[in-house]
């Protein structure tokens, strides 16, 4: 399962300082279609802010004055942050679709009251599995069907928690990486609609927008933030394609510009395309096999809007062996850390690296933690077995 302690990767050329960074600040998300999705994903049913929980016993132990984690387990009730994007995909989607063949673009509300021509389309889309729950959830509100294609190793309950939305589930023997392109493949044969959250050449669009989702979790992040006079001086950010990172760190880069934390990728030891990339100034891939529990970091190939924005904007990235997310997810459930929380692998990920971390100064000395450091994280999935 690879190595038994973390891999520091940094930014080439460059100290993890984001206040040092001279450069204009280009966030690649547009302000307006973000708001414009965060209005949107704000009247969905069953919206609520997820928290943002303080963790001062591993602030104590780290020795930084706090320690925030947002904690995505609740979303939406479908276990993880990924229900802002998906779903939202899928709307767009639709929009889109149902303007191209009536010429009249319906909206949110219409998609919601129950659209006639929605319940002649298929969405598809390649998922590890709360990718897949989200565009199942948010179809089965459309009344559209819906395929996901998992890859061979997700687990039973992934595909139980996307068949509980009325969605079929095709098992895809191969990595994550070899679904998106199965998944195409049939799509293109059954004329079927992609909502798919990784972009790759020439599909960027659902993409982007699922990435303008993940902008209200960043914008309530802020909100809580506020609320407790905290300025954050570093974020660690679960990165599987690229998605959520892009989403949530832009949004941070355009609301704090040079005042923005520093942004800190955690990816499983195998499939750790970021790490490998900033060590090498280009975008690099990882290849299968990942041998990870983390599943939904189990990419090697970064989405390409997600490189074009993290290629400038990472600090730097850790590779975590397995023990990590185990140490995360077991302190976490014990509430030894400051709170109880039940996260998945992926989830657990981000919490599991800061407790590492209390063991290995010399990597925190790296990441320039300090005892006036401010560290969030995020718990971007519940534990579902
Ligand atoms: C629980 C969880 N955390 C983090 C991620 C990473 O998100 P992204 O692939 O957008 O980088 C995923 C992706 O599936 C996920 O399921």
């Amino acid at each position: 399962m690879g190595g038994s302690t973390l891999r520091l990767s940094l930014r080439q050329g460059s100290p993890t300082t984001a206040e040092s960074e001279a450069r204009d600040i280009a966030p690649v998300i547009d302000s307006k279609a973000a708001a414009d999705a965060r209005s949107v994903i704000r009247r969905w049913e069953g919206y609520a802010p997820t928290p943002l929980v303080p963790l001062n016993k591993l602030a104590t132990q780290l020795g930084v004055k706090s320690v925030w984690c947002k904690d995505e387990s609740g979303r939406f009730g479908l276990g993880s942050f990924k229900s802002l994007g998906g779903a939202f995909g899928v709307l767009r989607a639709l929009q889109d679709e149902i303007e191209g063949r009536t010429k009249q673009r319906p909206s949110a509300e219409e998609l919601w009251a129950g659209h006639p021509e929605a319940s002649l389309i298929t969405t598809t889309t390649a998922s590890a599995g709360n990718h897949g729950r989200s565009v199942a959830w948010g179809s089965s509100q459309f009344g559209c069907t819906c395929v996901v294609v998992l890859p061979e190793d997700a687990h039973p309950a992934r595909a139980q928690a996307i068949e509980s939305h009325g969605a079929q589930v095709v098992r895809f023997e191969g990595s994550y990486d070899e679904a998106v392109g199965y998944t195409e493949q049939e799509a293109e044969r059954n004329g079927w609609l992609i909502v798919s959250d990784t972009a790759y050449n020439g599909y960027e669009e659902t993409p982007m927008r699922i990435m303008e989702g993940y902008t209200v979790l960043a914008d309530e992040m802020l909100q809580s933030l506020a609320a407790e006079s905290v300025d954050l001086t570093h974020l660690f950010i679960q990165t599987g394609v690229g998605g959520l990172a892009t989403g949530v760190c832009s949004h941070l880069v355009k609301e704090l510009g040079v005042r923005r934390p520093r942004f800190i990728a955690v990816e499983p030891w195998r499939a750790d395309c970021f790490g490998r990339s900033l060590r090498s100034g280009k975008q690099v891939f990882a290849e299968p096999p990942f041998e990870t529990e983390m599943g939904g970091l189990a990419a090697g190939i970064p989405s390409t809007i997600a490189w074009t924005f993290l290629g400038q904007y990472l600090d730097a990235a850790l590779a975590l062996p397995e023990s990590v997310w185990q140490i995360g997810a077991m302190a976490l459930g014990t509430g030894e850390l400051g709170a109880r929380i039940a996260a998945g692998p992926s989830g657990a990920s981000g919490v599991g690296a800061l407790v590492a971390l209390t063991r290995l100064p010399g990597l925190a000395k790296l990441l320039d933690f300090q005892p006036d450091s401010q560290v969030g994280a995020l718990i971007t999935e519940a534990r579902f077995y």
